[in-house]
């Protein structure tokens, strides 16, 4: 079988979420094709792996690759948000996420996740999901749309797309992703076709976000996993675009009581990494560690202030 995502900071993942000899347990919270959890299992002889992905084509692809290591491996078909508000397992010693989709779904899902390609209309990580991307650019109203796109896009043009989204459904439902890319296409004005990334990549981004509430299910998680971590246990998140990044930030810094910011500033890929894989270049990693005792409340209103947050 084929493995089409490169597993991104694996240096950095691999040292900071580190047990050494010692038996412990560590759950990654988006599995995908099972790269970092390969990793992990390969260095760490007595850890043991929860691997957690909401897509059950891919999550089969990581079984499948990481059955060699017996019961020291599990996967689970899960939202992860859902895993954790549920979790009554042990306490952990280990949580990572690796926010984002894989290149599996852009290359290999057939969901019409890239523009690149002439698919579905579809973007769902659960294919039994009620709501897919055809539903969205089809049935939302126009100020919806524009809201959506601008929100989870980051697109200045979110208004004229939508408006253009809608006045081509009058005539005939917006099906394949060669469509939408076409109607964002002609959309936008004339210089912004021609740079760096092509015109309806934020689109396509606004679109997969709200389809998998992606945005929605980031901080349900950190708290539930944040209950479970053994004290002492880290937790490290790969972050790919600041609406990501933000809440992870914020939520770190709100839970200084608890947990203590190991990453002062988010860690890059390097240079090197960067060059090898160009889509690291925008990965971002958060460490934290739980600590042992809440630290007192009148010791964070001070950090915040001597360090003028
Ligand atoms: C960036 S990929 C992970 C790649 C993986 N770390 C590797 O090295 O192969 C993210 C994966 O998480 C899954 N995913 C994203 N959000 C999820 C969520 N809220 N719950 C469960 N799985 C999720 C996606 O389906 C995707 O396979």
């Amino acid at each position: 079988m084929q493995y089409v995502h490169y597993s991104v900071m694996q240096n950095e993942v691999l040292s900071y979420l580190d047990p050494g000899d010692r038996e412990a347990l560590m759950v990654d919270c988006t599995l995908g094709e099972g790269g970092h959890s390969n990793l992990f299992l390969r260095k760490y002889p007595n850890l043991k792996v929860i691997g957690l992905d909401r897509d059950s084509r891919i999550m089969e692809k990581a079984r499948n690759r990481l059955s060699g290591f017996g019961d020291r491996f599990e996967a689970r078909n899960i939202w992860f948000d859902g895993f954790w508000k549920d979790y009554d397992g042990p306490a952990v010693d280990f949580v990572l996420f690796d926010l984002g989709i894989s290149v599996f779904h852009y290359e290999e899902s057939g969901r019409g996740f890239s523009f690149k390609r002439q698919e579905k209309l579809d973007m769902r990580l659960d294919v039994n999901g009620e709501l897919d991307a055809s539903d969205v650019v089809n049935d939302y109203d126009e100020v919806s749309l524009a809201d959506l796109i601008f929100r989870y896009g980051e697109e200045r043009y979110s208004r004229r797309i939508a408006a253009a989204i809608c006045n081509y459904r009058q005539t005939k439902r917006i099906e394949y992703t060669n469509e939408l890319a076409d109607i964002v296409w002609n959309a936008v004005p004339n210089e912004y076709r021609h740079r760096r990334i092509h015109p309806a990549t934020k689109t396509f981004q606004a679109l997969r976000i709200e389809v998998n509430g992606e945005l929605d299910r980031i901080v349900p998680a950190l708290e539930g996993a944040v209950k479970a971590l053994k004290p002492g246990g880290r937790i490290a998140v790969i972050t790919f675009h600041s609406l990501e990044d933000r809440p992870v930030k914020w939520f770190f810094k709100d839970h200084e009581n608890i947990l203590e910011i190991l990453t002062k500033k988010p860690l890059e890929p390097t240079e090197e990494e960067c060059e090898m894989n160009p889509p690291s270049r925008s990965a971002k990693l958060r460490v934290v560690e739980k600590l042992e005792k809440e630290r007192d409340p009148a010791r964070k209103r001070n950090k915040y202030r001597d360090e003028g947050y």
